[in-house]
C-alpha cells in the first residue's frame, strides 16, 4: 500500500488529503488563513501563512499513518497570484492575489496600448486585472524599490513546492495565467517578459503538471517526518487540478467550480484562442488545453451575506427555506461583483448590488437572489464558451457550493444542462493527489487514474428552466445600465 498527498492552496483555506492508489481518501485536513484587503479592491496573503498551514496540516494529516508509505505530493493552488523573493530567498512583500483589482491602469495599458491582438499573438490571452503580468507592471510603477529586488517570480502553489524541494518551477497550466507564457508554444514569451521589465532568469523552470520537479529537501523531509525520496509533482492551477480530480480530461468535457471564485472549465484537445472573447485559453494539466471563464465571487457572495449581514456561519441553515416552489419566481436580483468582475465583463470597478428590494423582501429572497445571481454570472461564461461553437449539455460540479442541493438545482435550471456531483467534491486536492501518483511513477497515465465516482445527477426541469431563461434575460440588462455609474461612485 502506497499513499499520496494532494493539497489545494485555496483562498480561504488549505485543504490536504491523503489517498490510496484506488483514489480512496484516507484522511483530510483543512487549515484556514486570512485574506487581507489593505485598500478597496486590493487582496493579499502572506506566503508564510500558507507554509505554516501546509507544514502544520501535514503533521495532522499523517498522524498515525506509516509515513514511509507516502511516496508523492502534489499541490494545486489559487492561480495568478504574484509571489516575489529576493536574492536571499526572502519574500519581498505579501502576495497580490488573483482577485485583486489594483491593476486597472496596467490592464488598460496592456489591452489598449500593446493591444489585445498582439497579446493574443504572444500569450493566447488578453489582460485581466488579476493576471500576473499587470501586477508586475503595477509593482514597477508603484513599488520600484521592491521591483528592483526581485530575484524569483513565482505563483502561490510554486512557493510551497519551492519550500519543499528548493526547485523554482511552474507547471504549464498555472503558468498560462501569468500572461507571460506563450501558451501555444509552451515557453515564456520573451516579448511579454520585456514589456514587464523582467527576464527569464527570474522566471521558474517550466514543467508538466504530472512530472516530478524533485524530491524533498532533507531538512523538510525530517520536519515532516517523510522520506527525502518523496516525489513532488509539478502540480497545477486549482482549476486544472480540479479538472484532473473530476475526470474532465477528454475533449469537450466540462467542469464547473463554485468556490471563492466560480469557473466554467472545458477541456480541449486542440489549442484554441480568440482575442475578441473575454475567456481564458490555457494549458491543461494533462498536456493539452482548456477554455475557461472565471467569475471572481461565487460561494464568497453567500459567505459575505451570511457573515457580514446575517451574522451567521450556518450556511446551509440560511438556505433551508428555499424550496423548489420558489425557483424562478424571485423578483430580487443580485449582481455578484463583490471584487469587480473577470470574465466576460472584465471590469474592476463593478461592485455587488441588489435590485428589486421592497418592504416585504425577506432575507430568504435575498439569499435566493445571491445563489441565482452567481448562477446567472456563470451562465454569462457558459454562453461565451458556447458562442465559440463548443456544445455543452452536461457538467460536473465541485467546490463548496456543490454541497448545496438548492444551489445545484438553481444552477442546472439557469444553465439548462444536467449536472453531476462527485462523491468527493474537493476537486483540486484530489486532482493534485492524482498528479502525485503520476509524478511518483505509481500511475503511468491519465487513463489509469481511478474513475470519478458520481454521487448525484441533477436534471433541469423544462418549466423552471423556462422561468430562469426569462430572468436571465432581465439579469443581463442590469449591468450595461449601471456600468458607467460604477466609476463615478468609486471616488
Ligand atoms: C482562475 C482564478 C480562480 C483562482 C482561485 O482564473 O482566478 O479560480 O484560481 O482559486
Amino acid at each position: 500500500m502506497r499513499y499520496f498527498i494532494g493539497a489545494d492552496l485555496g483562498t480561504s483555506a488549505l485543504k490536504l488529503l491523503l489517498c490510496e492508489e484506488s483514489g480512496k481518501t484516507v484522511a483530510s485536513v483543512s487549515k484556514e488563513y486570512c485574506v487581507y484587503y489593505p485598500s478597496p479592491g486590493h487582496s493579499e496573503q502572506e506566503p508564510s501563512d500558507w507554509w505554516n498551514a501546509f507544514s502544520q496540516g501535514m503533521l495532522e494529516l499523517t498522524k498515525g499513518i506509516d509515513k514511509s508509505k507516502i511516496v508523492g505530493i502534489g499541490v494545486a493552488g489559487q492561480m495568478h497570484g504574484l509571489v516575489i523573493l529576493d536574492e536571499n530567498d526572502c519574500v519581498i512583500r505579501p502576495a497580490i492575489l488573483w482577485n485583486d483589482g489594483r491593476t486597472d491602469k496596467e490592464t488598460e495599458y496592456l489591452n489598449k496600448v500593446i493591444g489585445t491582438e498582439a497579446l493574443t499573438g504572444m500569450t493566447a490571452n488578453i489582460a485581466f486585472a488579476g493576471f500576473t503580468a499587470p501586477k508586475l507592471l503595477w509593482l514597477k510603477n508603484n513599488e520600484p524599490h521592491n521591483f528592483k529586488r526581485i530575484a524569483k517570480i513565482m505563483l502561490p502553489k510554486d512557493y510551497i513546492n519551492y519550500k519543499l524541494t528548493g526547485v523554482h518551477a511552474c507547471d504549464y497550466s498555472d503558468a498560462s495565467g501569468m500572461l507571460l507564457l506563450d501558451v501555444k508554444n509552451r515557453c515564456w514569451s520573451r516579448e511579454m517578459l520585456k514589456i514587464c521589465g523582467v527576464n527569464e532568469c527570474q522566471m521558474p523552470r517550466l514543467t508538466e503538471s504530472y512530472q516530478s520537479i524533485g524530491s524533498l529537501l532533507p531538512e523538510i523531509a525530517s520536519q515532516l517526518g517523510l522520506s527525502p525520496e518523496t516525489a513532488v509533482a509539478g502540480g497545477a492551477g486549482d482549476n486544472a487540478g480540479a479538472a484532473v480530480g473530476m475526470g474532465t480530461l477528454s475533449n469537450g468535457k466540462c467542469n464547473i467550480s463554485i468556490g471563492t471564485s466560480g469557473t466554467v472549465f472545458v477541456s480541449s484537445d486542440k489549442f484554441v484562442c480568440d482575442s475578441k472573447n473575454a475567456l481564458h485559453y490555457f494549458c491543461h494539466a494533462n498536456g493539452k488545453h482548456h477554455i475557461m471563464g472565471c467569475i471572481l465571487s461565487a460561494a464568497s457572495c453567500h459567505k459575505w451575506f451570511c457573515n457580514n449581514v446575517l451574522h451567521t456561519d450556518d450556511y446551509s441553515g440560511t438556505q433551508k427555506a428555499l424550496t423548489e416552489a420558489l425557483l424562478g419566481k424571485n423578483t430580487v436580483y443580485f449582481l455578484p461583483y463583490l471584487m469587480g468582475e473577470r470574465s466576460p465583463i472584465n471590469d474592476t470597478d463593478a461592485t455587488g448590488m441588489f435590485i428589486g428590494l421592497r418592504p416585504d423582501t425577506s432575507s430568504e429572497d435575498m439569499t435566493l437572489a445571491i445563489l441565482e445571481g452567481v448562477a446567472f454570472a456563470i451562465r454569462d461564461n457558459l454562453e461565451a464558451i458556447k458562442s465559440m461553437g463548443v456544445p455543452i449539455s452536461s457538467a460536473t460540479v465541485c467546490g463548496g457550493g456543490a454541497k448545496s442541493p438548492v444551489w445545484l438545482k438553481i444552477l442546472a435550471n439557469v444553465l439548462n444542462i444536467t449536472l453531476f456531483t462527485p462523491e468527493n467534491e474537493e476537486g483540486p486536492s484530489l486532482g493534485a493527489a492524482y498528479l502525485a501518483m503520476m509524478a511518483s511513477g505509481a500511475c503511468m497515465g491519465f487513463g489509469d487514474l481511478p474513475p470519478l465516482k458520481t454521487k448525484t445527477e441533477i436534471c433541469p426541469s423544462p418549466e423552471i428552466a423556462a422561468l430562469y431563461d426569462e430572468k436571465y434575460r432581465k439579469f443581463k440588462k442590469i449591468y450595461p445600465h449601471i456600468k458607467n455609474l460604477y466609476k463615478e461612485i468609486k471616488e
